[in-house]
């Protein structure tokens, strides 16, 4: 039960595969095959498999997405960017869940949430004919009450929440600004459940960070990538992602005992 007496949402793990494409792509080969990490991590207890198709093909190729549809027996979320190509794509092969983040070229990583608040009639159309050919939407934004009311007109069936400062401050040992981070993640997990939206949350996530995040009663999926990538080298991609399931499973049992 959890704490206001309703019954525990399950709480998913999608592995996000860009990186074994990035390590792939440093040689220009064909291994490691994220295909391959996709199905080792449905043996490991992974429930969906996430790939982000950047616009400059860094990690995730066309043919990924394309042999990650045709074999994997996992929903797969497909992240991408709000551009006319990437919408053509995911029309084409119809994914699970379409989740909307914001791009930029000279990013690292997606280091922002989408700005929704400002974009809401372009990407009010531009989320419609993904609804309409059957993929649940979701938008990748920060905890700011403004982004998590424009995504819910704009009628995404999904938000999920930016954890990269949290964790960030979790790994730099800066535990004032990870404590106000993650209340504001609380306090908007439930303010997006509140009105209807089925609450995600990722990006950074780690071993240290994950807990307090799986212990949000109403976050249902946590996709999380980079760090089991790595983690992978170190004691192999099933038992780093079996290790991630049996902490995001006691955070919980502990949130809602
Ligand atoms: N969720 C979204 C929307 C992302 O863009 C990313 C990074 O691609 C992740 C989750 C996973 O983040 P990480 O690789 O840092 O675990």
């Amino acid at each position: 039960m959890s704490p206001d007496g309703s019954p525990a949402r399950v709480l998913r793990l999608g592995v996000n595969i860009d990186h074994v494409a990035t390590v792939r792509n440093a040689r220009g080969g064909a291994v490691p095959d994220p295909v391959r990490a996709a199905r080792l991590a449905e043996e490991a207890g992974a429930d969906g498999i996430t790939a982000h198709l950047r616009e400059d093909r860094r990690h995730i190729s066309d043919a990924d997405i394309e042999h990650l549809m045709a074999e994997l027996t996992l929903p797969l979320n497909f992240e991408m960017a709000a551009t006319p190509e990437m919408q053509a794509i995911a029309l084409r092969h119809r994914p699970h869940a379409v989740c909307i983040v914001p791009e930029r070229r000279e990013e690292r990583t997606t280091e922002g949430g989408l700005e929704v608040a400002r974009e809401e009639n372009r990407l009010a159309h531009f989320i419609a004919p993904l609804r309409e050919a059957g993929c649940r939407v979701s938008i990748f934004i920060a905890a700011d009450p403004r982004q998590i009311e424009a995504a819910h007109r704009i009628g995404a069936q999904v938000i999920e929440l930016h954890t990269g400062a949290y964790c960030d401050a979790v790994a730099e040992g800066r535990a004032e600004d990870a404590a106000r981070d993650l209340g504001a993640l609380t306090e908007m997990a439930a303010f997006a459940d509140s009105l209807g939206l089925e609450v995600h949350a990722g990006h950074g996530l780690t071993y240290d960070s994950v807990g307090p995040i799986a212990a949000l009663p109403q976050v249902v999926e946590l996709n999380i990538g980079h760090f089991l990538i790595g983690e992978a080298i170190f004691r192999g991609l099933g038992p780093a992602i079996t290790e991630m399931r049996r902490l995001m499973e006691a955070a919980r049992a502990g949130a809602v005992a």
